[in-house]
């Protein structure tokens, strides 16, 4: 196979027409990178320059990364885009499953975003949000145990990844004008997961962190300052 530069080489996001993963996606075309954007129904709008749309269930992701070389890959799925009645069929290793075929798929070393929850951010008196009513339904904490384990897979995988848990308001005040991200290792302070991001905001941290190569899977929050 040619060398290509990774700049060359595209970014795969999965859950490519999710909220989450439209922002990447313009923030990665913005920045001229190429995309590949992979969930269950594909997009036909999202056929515009630098973006290929596959179609894909992240059950089995064997035939929408077929053939690519990545870049990169950002997790941006969630089963349900508002909460069911019942976990009862919930898989809490939806996330992990994730992982485990990218560890399969990709080459080791291979960058990583997972875009998590913010349940699964650790406070500074060692609970996680997830641990507060007040802070986080706790009938949603399924939800919150699949992120959390995922993110732990990620951790002890060999694919270079990072874990950016967005704010819990994100999206409440998305604007026009694109904040700065304000990016938080845990600890971090009841303030600072209740605070607000915008989605565009999120992108630019996810975008940015594309670059930056830490090992050992960090945990970062995100807010807008
Ligand atoms: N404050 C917070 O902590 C916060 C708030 C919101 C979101 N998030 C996190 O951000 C991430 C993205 O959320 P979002 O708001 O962008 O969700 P969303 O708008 O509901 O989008 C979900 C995306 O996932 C895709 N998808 C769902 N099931 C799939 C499957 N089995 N295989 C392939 N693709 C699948 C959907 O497309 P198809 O249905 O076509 O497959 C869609 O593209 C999630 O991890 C979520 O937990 C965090």
């Amino acid at each position: 196979m040619t060398e290509q530069s990774e700049e060359t080489l595209p970014v795969v996001v999965l859950g490519g027409t999710g909220r989450v993963g439209s922002a990447v996606i313009n923030e990665l075309t913005a920045r001229r990178r190429p995309v590949v954007a992979v969930s269950r129904h594909r997009a036909t709008a999202q056929d515009m320059p630098l973006v290929t749309s596959r179609a894909g269930d992240v059950h089995d992701l064997r035939e929408a990364l077929r053939g690519i070389q990545a870049a990169a890959v950002v997790i941006a799925v969630t089963p349900f885009t508002a909460p069911p009645e019942s976990f009862a069929s919930f898989d809490t290793d939806f996330y992990t499953h994730i992982v485990n075929q990218l560890q399969v798929l990709l080459p080791a070393g291979t960058r990583v975003i997972d875009v998590a929850v913010t349940a699964i951010a650790y406070l500074e008196d060692g609970s996680t949000v997830s641990d507060h009513e007040e802070l986080f339904p706790a009938r949603l904490r399924p939800f919150s145990r699949a992120h959390a384990r995922g993110a732990d897979r990620l951790g002890i995988s060999p694919l270079n990844g990072t874990v950016l848990i967005p704010a819990a308001g994100l999206g409440v005040q998305d604007s026009t004008t694109v904040s700065q991200p304000t990016l938080l290792s845990e600890p971090v302070s009841v303030e600072d997961v209740t605070a607000a991001v915008d989605h565009a905001a999120l992108a630019r941290a996810v975008a940015d962190q594309l670059a930056v190569t830490t090992p050992g899977a960090p945990r970062l929050l995100v807010r807008t300052a």
